[in-house]
């Protein structure tokens, strides 16, 4: 069975959307737009022109940086809007459930709900550094399990999803569900993508965003990477013109050599903040637990999380606090320099508070 059977019977008939033809140098009379450009515009693709339907050029960039065909790719608005496709092409409202673990990125559950699909969250044991465990993650599976959710490095915990793990998953889900990894913070590892997994697994989907090391979350721009009929059924579901030309034109440059190499550096130095932060934090005495973190945040338990987060936010920090799912947690993202100095100075004054 292929991953396309895994697809809702709608979703499978469904042609994509067959936009007005765009072609260089001809007089463009068939698609509404206005003659004129708007005058607070430079871009090098006027804005009353629609932008391509599907950004080619920084498609086949995005496909070089990831290893992979441009036919194995859709350059999404972000993940988010990646999560909510694939709710849409593999679940049946009142019917189809997905899976994942707990505690993790909360929009899985979220666009579920919105598609009607149950979301089922398999606990991660805190004692076990959150670590997925394969057979409980099956156990919560069923024949109507259409998507299974893994992050790596996991958001809010930190935690990588192990190879092995992945592999058991990914094998005794074939032909069954289509296992997602989210890969939104894998660049602050030392651990490799699971796209290299793609030639085994065509029920293997990852999603990569540009939010995190790339340092472009005002941009909205991801990657869905997948094999080319899952891409193919990805791209009839995304609207037409999805990416505007601001950020295709922004986003082909932050894509180029020298800006590539920048953001890999920012992203080596956020790597040793994060152990500076974290072995600082682990040494106040009012820090009852950290993990490990293999991503650009860490995840900290404390023995009065109100009074931690009164201090933070007296000193004009923000931290952020799950209060359904990481009671006594909080999770702090690794800043600049200056800015985790603050962190650990205010957090050293917590005791006097
Ligand atoms: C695990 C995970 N996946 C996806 C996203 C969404 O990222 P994007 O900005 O690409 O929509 C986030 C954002 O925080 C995240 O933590």
């Amino acid at each position: 069975m292929s991953i396309t059977a895994l697809a809702r019977d709608e979703i499978r008939a469904l042609s994509p959307y067959k936009a007005a033809e765009q072609v260089d140098d001809t007089i463009r009379l068939n698609a509404n737009e206005a003659p004129f450009r708007n005058p607070a515009e430079e871009f090098q693709r006027p804005l009353n022109r629609y932008p391509e339907i599907r950004p080619v050029r920084l498609r086949r960039r995005l496909a070089d940086r990831y290893g992979v065909l441009e036919s194995q790719l859709l350059v999404s608005r972000g993940s988010s809007e990646a999560i909510d496709m694939l709710m849409r092409v593999f679940c049946r409202a009142g019917r189809d459930n997905v899976v994942t673990m707990s505690p993790t990125f909360s929009m899985y559950r979220h666009y579920a709900t919105i598609q009607g699909a149950e979301c089922r969250a398999v606990p991660a044991d805190a004692d076990a550094g959150f670590a997925v465990d394969a057979a409980a993650l099956l156990a919560g599976c069923d024949d109507a399990t259409r998507l299974v959710f893994l992050c790596s490095p996991n958001n809010p915990t930190g935690t990588l999803v192990g190879r092995d793990t992945l592999v058991d998953v990914l094998t005794a889900r074939r032909d069954r569900s289509v296992v997602v990894v989210d890969e939104a913070y894998v660049e602050f590892s030392e651990s490799s993508s699971a796209i290299d997994l793609l030639d085994e697994f065509d029920n293997l989907i990852v999603l990569r965003t540009l939010s995190k090391a790339l340092a472009l979350a005002g941009a909205r721009c991801g990657a869905v990477i997948g094999h080319a009929e899952a891409i193919a059924m990805l791209d009839a579901v995304q609207a037409p013109y999805a990416l505007a030309t601001p950020v295709v034109e922004m986003v082909d440059l932050a894509l180029t050599d020298a800006h590539w190499a920048e953001a890999a550096r920012q992203v080596a130095l956020v790597r040793t903040e994060r152990d500076r932060v974290q072995a600082a934090l682990a040494n106040l005495p009012f820090v009852t637990r950290t993990w490990p973190s293999d991503a650009n945040f860490v995840l900290i338990e404390v023995d009065d999380v109100d009074r931690v987060l009164a201090k933070t936010r007296a000193d004009g920090i923000l931290v952020r606090h799950f209060a359904d799912d990481l009671a006594d947690c909080l999770r702090i993202s690794i800043g600049a320099p200056a800015e985790n100095d603050r962190l650990l100075r205010c957090l050293g004054q917590t005791g006097d508070a």
